[in-house]
């Protein structure tokens, strides 16, 4: 599985999500390929914004080594899995991918916990450090469910 997870700066949100999955997918013995990517490009070849790696330090996980790089419309293609973090980032997307577009690879990240309801996971740039706790939490438990899905989908087809 490569799976990539998006958001605006890839600054904040997605170095979260690819640091948080690529944790849990090893704790699972899932051999998984995770990346991240930002639709804008304010903040290319930047590490993480450093309360999202503080955040994730204190949960036990080293974002530090990432670089901020923009979304492809080829992510598309080298992709299994594309998570967005919010509803304006899915039709960025959708846009920069052109003809490349596949709806059936992409999903908001919260439709894994919360079928359907198309919620957005907030963007904490212009909040102080608990905003960064309570979007570490809600990605955190959204990764839980994707790969507890994967898990149990491994299972099934053995
Ligand atoms: P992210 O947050 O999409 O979670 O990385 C943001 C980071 C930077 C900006 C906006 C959102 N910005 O406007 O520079």
């Amino acid at each position: 599985m490569k799976v990539l997870m998006v958001c605006l700066g890839n600054i904040c949100r997605s170095p979260l999500g690819e640091g948080i999955l690529k944790h849990k997918a090893e704790e699972a013995g899932l051999n998984w390929f995770v990346d991240s990517a930002g639709t804008n490009n304010y903040h290319i070849g930047e590490p993480p914004h450093k309360l999202s790696q503080k955040v994730a330090k204190l949960n036990g996980i080293d974002i530090s080594k990432q670089m901020c790089r923009r979304f492809v419309k080829e992510d598309m293609q080298r992709f299994d899995k594309i998570y967005v973090m919010d509803n304006d980032v899915y039709c960025d997307i959708k846009s920069l991918s052109g003809s490349l577009w596949n709806k059936d690879k992409s999903d908001l990240l919260m439709n894994e916990l919360y079928p359907g309801k198309n919620m957005d996971v907030p963007d904490p740039w212009y909040d102080a450090e608990p905003k960064y706790h309570q979007v570490f939490d809600m990605i955190s438990k959204a990764c839980d469910a994707i790969v507890e899905k994967y898990k149990k989908q491994n299972t099934e087809a053995a």
